[in-house]
């Protein structure tokens, strides 16, 4: 069986999307038994060039083909920012669609309002890729750690500001050359500002705490410095001092006091964090039961990201295909009880 899917967003991260589940299709109808089929991509300039070759997929300026179309069955959002995102995902939800989507922005300060309005609809939203790029955090944290207490989170989770400063320890090039490479990469949000003053960062960190710490943690809860005033000056003195400057993410909560801070940190050069260059990401997590536990990898671009998505996506048909087979079961279940007569 066929689902249809609508896509908002053909940048970066949705040309990723494209050509991942046009790689992988053969593989998600094995694994699901449903075949996905984007069929509408939502963007602003259609003449633009894009990154990825279309096959079925059609090109629409106009929300209303994904969002009133009642055959496409889930949403997948790579817009960013606030608005219209926000009113896109919440009308896609109220129509019954699930959503997936990589809007850290938007999770971070409109989350609540999303998981209870997909609660109400009775549909799924997922958004593994609005932290750490290709690594799973998300849902490590809501569901194979669910029997620990959380109390530490620690780590490098913005890949623009991780590429400049690695860049800058390596050549000694000035932080303004470095951020115009981070985003011809495609690491750097649309206002790379989010990125270089840590709000990207401390905003991960919200959605992160929020999940380890079952709390409602947002980016005003988070004491955010950027890197913008790190000078190649700066990262010659750390480098005498033996270190390396690493903009840290670090969440604690001790006996629900919870601290919250993003800023530039000197990290000793033997320790794990200060070897995590480039757009990589990596972040320590601390369990009563499970101890320490560290996750690694690509924490930008657009493969990476593409791969969180279309990881959710396969989630999304599972489901689809499981309520499916539970509705078919229901069916064949005999509804009348046999009562015992009363004599
Ligand atoms: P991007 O390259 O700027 O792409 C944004 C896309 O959305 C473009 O195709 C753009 O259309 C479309 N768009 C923007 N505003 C629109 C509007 N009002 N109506 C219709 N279409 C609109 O951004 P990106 O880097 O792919 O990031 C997308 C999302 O993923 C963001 O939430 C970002 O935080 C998140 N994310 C990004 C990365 C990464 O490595 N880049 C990693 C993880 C998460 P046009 O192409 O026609 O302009
Ligand atoms: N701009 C973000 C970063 C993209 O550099 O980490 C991935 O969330």
């Amino acid at each position: 069986m066929e689902v249809k899917i609508g896509l908002l967003g053909c940048g970066t991260v949705g040309s990723g999307v494209i050509e991942l589940v046009q790689k992988r299709q053969d593989m998600i109808s094995r694994l699901t038994g449903l075949q996905p089929k984007i069929t509408h991509v939502l963007v602003r300039d259609p003449q633009k060039p894009r990154q990825v070759s279309f096959i079925d997929e059609q090109l629409t300026t106009n929300a209303d083909d994904i969002l009133e179309d009642s055959e496409i069955r889930m949403v997948i959002e790579t817009i960013g920012g606030i608005e219209p995102a926000r009113s896109y995902i919440l009308r896609a939800l109220q129509a019954g669609k699930h959503v997936i989507t990589a809007n850290k922005d938007l999770i971070a300060e409109h989350g609540t309002e999303i998981l209870e309005t997909a609660e109400h609809a009775g549909v799924d939203v997922y958004y593994e890729a609005a932290v750490g790029g290709a690594i799973p955090l998300i849902r490590p944290l809501k569901e194979s750690l669910t029997a620990n207490e959380i109390t530490d989170l620690k780590g490098i989770i913005n890949g623009t500001t991780n590429y400049i400063l690695s860049k800058m320890t390596e050549t000694g090039a000035d932080f303004a050359d470095v951020l115009k490479e981070a985003q011809e990469l495609g690491y750097a949000e649309s206002n790379p500002a989010s990125d270089v003053d840590g709000l990207d960062a401390g905003r991960k960190l919200a959605i992160l705490a929020s999940i380890a710490f079952h709390a409602k943690v947002t980016l005003d809860d988070v004491e955010v410095t950027g890197i913008r005033t790190i000078t190649a000056a700066d990262v010659a003195y750390a480098h005498e001092l033996g270190a390396v400057i690493k903009l840290v993410a670090e969440g604690t909560d001790r006996d629900g006091n919870l601290t919250l801070q993003v800023r530039p940190t000197l990290v000793v050069k033997d320790h794990p964090l200060a070897h995590v260059s480039d757009a990589f990401n990596a972040l320590y997590v601390r369990g009563d039961a499970a101890g320490d536990l560290m996750f690694f990898g690509r924490g930008a671009g657009s493969l990476p990201t593409a791969s969180a998505i279309v990881g959710d996506m396969i989630e999304v048909l599972r489901n689809l295909r499981m309520d499916t087979a539970l509705r078919v079961r229901q069916l064949l279940l005999p509804h009348k009880r046999v009562r015992r007569g009363q004599g």
